[in-house]
């Protein structure tokens, strides 16, 4: 067949002219089921180990689950082991619910109800294909054909509940597998006869989970099924309305929080969106989705990094640099504008002590999710002035003053070009330190002394000292002045360093270690016209001062 277009079916809208969904936000966390264990493990190359499942469980459990599918234990012996593993180990926390997912099979609900033995909570999760397509080309049935197999399992189901002797608390599941394939009023007429069957109550209510098994429509369109679904339904009262969403056209995320606003209530997915084929929907997505909505997930999400690890080592999948949230790269801001409002977003917070995240470019906290500060801005030779700062000032406490962003930027820049590549924070420092820190020395101060004098009512500042040049030459310096910069600065006149005109000055403190110590940012006017800063640090403010103008001079002349 030759590619075209032409050969695909369109897919078929719902009337639902009166919708209400869009008019909805999200405001609380729905029941979240992980199936990671189940549609997840079912997806991957090499299925986990008994180890692996058990160590995800336990992280799926740390983080919140309530309600974990843990697999398909009819499925397979490895299966079934490890569903008794789990029950007879006691690795099940008392508040959490194991599901299990079987098909509407005689034989297979029998040996799910003998993998369940012992279990505190379970929720026994039957399904069958629902949809116009899999009756067509794979089952060869009509609907009624469909809906005795669902109701079939539905009372067996329930006879092995009756008949159970043990002290289990079961609930119920039902998936019209494909539902978003399936004719609407068919898969409301499945679902109220499954429902009927198992003597659905609003004390035992049914989780109907509602399965886009394959996403072939735009989330609009699954919206409005939910919504249609839910209208439709007899007894919508004792049902619990479960989404399932995949992510064939990358929307898993998005149908599943239309779906929400669409009325349902609880929804089943995969940590970073593990799942057949493109995946399920991204739990972690959707719920730091919610929270930088203000609305509590009710999950831990505060340490993406660690959860990453726990996934990529029991799936040996490998997450994006640019997966929502948790990617390499999704803290990361190359473009200088950006930069630059994310600095200013930083100042803009502190300047007003606010508690509210207002930082452009980054929808959320990286710290929230366990992430730092550290890796937000990568410095490249197209990178603006500001981000440069941005990163001297939040990685490493030096507030460059803004007069001298530009001066600075050109070093970052040079050293970008000379490597081809962007700079790391630490990198950048380096930069900063072989420039200002660490420069050659021409003129080195070997004794200094300021001390203040009053003089007819007049505060005048001494500067006495020894200047080495050019680590051979010793002169001494004295001068008088209304500071300590003027009076170094009278003093260098008189060595015939006189050419030099002070522009600005700034100063903070700085940590380093664990004394404080001043740093001072001084620019000078050069004899050839342009500027250059020179930086001084040292624990006394004034001998910072001047220690920045003699590295300024330092510079110039290099
Ligand atoms: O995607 C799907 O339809 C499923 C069902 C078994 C719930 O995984
Ligand atoms: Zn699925």
């Amino acid at each position: 067949m030759k590619p075209s277009f032409h050969k695909y079916i369109p897919f078929k809208q719902i009337n639902l002219p009166d919708r209400q969904w869009p008019d909805n936000t999200i405001t609380k966390a729905p029941v979240w089921c992980s199936v990671d264990l189940r549609d997840g493990n079912q997806a991957l190359v090499d299925p986990m180990n008994l180890e692996e499942k058990l160590e995800f469980f336990h992280v799926l459990c740390d983080m919140g689950f309530k309600e974990i599918e843990i697999g398909f234990p009819s499925a397979s012996e490895t299966e079934y082991e490890i569903c008794r593993e789990l029950i007879e180990k006691n690795h099940i926390p008392d508040d959490v619910t194991i599901q299990v997912l079987v098909q509407a099979r005689e034989h297979l609900i029998r040996k799910t109800f003998e993998a369940v033995k012992g279990a505190k909570n379970v929720i026994i999760h039957f399904y069958n294909s629902t949809s116009t397509l899999q009756r067509k080309v794979v089952f060869k049935t009509d609907m009624d054909g469909v809906i005795k197999i669902a109701v079939d399992g539905a009372k067996l189901i329930k006879k092995l509940t009756d008949e159970y002797t043990g002290d289990t608390n079961f609930r119920f599941e039902y998936s019209p597998e494909s539902f978003s394939g399936t004719e609407m009023d068919n898969a409301v007429e499945i679902c109220d006869r499954v429902m009927e069957t198992l003597g659905a109550d609003k004390e035992n209510p049914v989780i109907l989970n509602l399965p886009n098994t394959v996403e072939m429509c735009t989330p609009n369109t699954f919206a409005d099924q939910v919504e249609y679904f839910i209208r439709h339904l007899k007894n919508r009262e004792s049902a619990i309305i479960s989404v399932h969403t995949h992510n064939d056209r990358g929307c898993g995320v998005a149908a599943g929080e239309l779906a929400l606003l669409a009325g349902a209530d609880r929804v089943e997915g995969t940590l970073f969106g593990n799942g057949e084929r493109t995946g399920n929907m991204d739990i972690v997505t959707m719920g730091l989705n919610m929270y930088t909505q203000g609305v509590d997930p009710k999950l831990d999400f505060s340490n993406l990094p660690k959860l990453r690890e726990v996934y990529e080592r029991c799936t040996n999948m490998k997450i994006d640099p640019r997966q929502p949230y948790v990617g390499d790269l999704v803290f990361t801001a190359f473009s200088g504008s950006h930069q630059d409002a994310i600095n200013k977003g930083f100042q803009y917070m502190k300047e007003h002590n606010s508690e509210m995240w207002e930082i452009p470019y980054l929808p959320i906290d990286p710290a929230d999710v366990g992430r730092e500060y550290e890796p937000i801005i990568r410095i490249n030779s197209q990178s603006g002035k500001g981000g440069a700062a941005f990163v001297m000032s939040h990685n490493f406490g030096y507030d460059l003053p803004k007069r001298m962003h530009p001066e600075f930027s050109k070093l970052v820049q040079k050293k970008c070009e000379e490597l081809e590549r962007e700079l790391i924070p630490k990198e950048l420092f380096e930069v900063f330190e072989q420039n200002y820190l660490n420069h050659p020395m021409k003129y080195k101060l070997s004794s200094r002394k300021i001390y203040e004098e009053s003089e007819n009512g007049k505060d005048y500042v001494h500067f006495k000292g020894k200047l080495i040049i050019d680590d051979r030459d010793e002169v001494m310096l004295i001068g008088v002045g209304n500071g300590p910069i003027d009076a170094f600065f009278n003093a260098l006149k008189k060595v015939g360093l006189d050419k030099y005109e002070f522009i600005s000055y700034s100063q903070h403190a700085i940590s380093q270690g664990s004394d404080s110590k001043a740093v001072s940012y001084i620019e000078l006017k050069k004899p050839d016209g342009g500027n250059i800063f020179g930086i001084g640090i040292d624990s006394n403010v004034n001998v910072a001062s001047v220690l920045g103008v003699l590295n300024a001079i330092n510079r110039a002349e290099a």
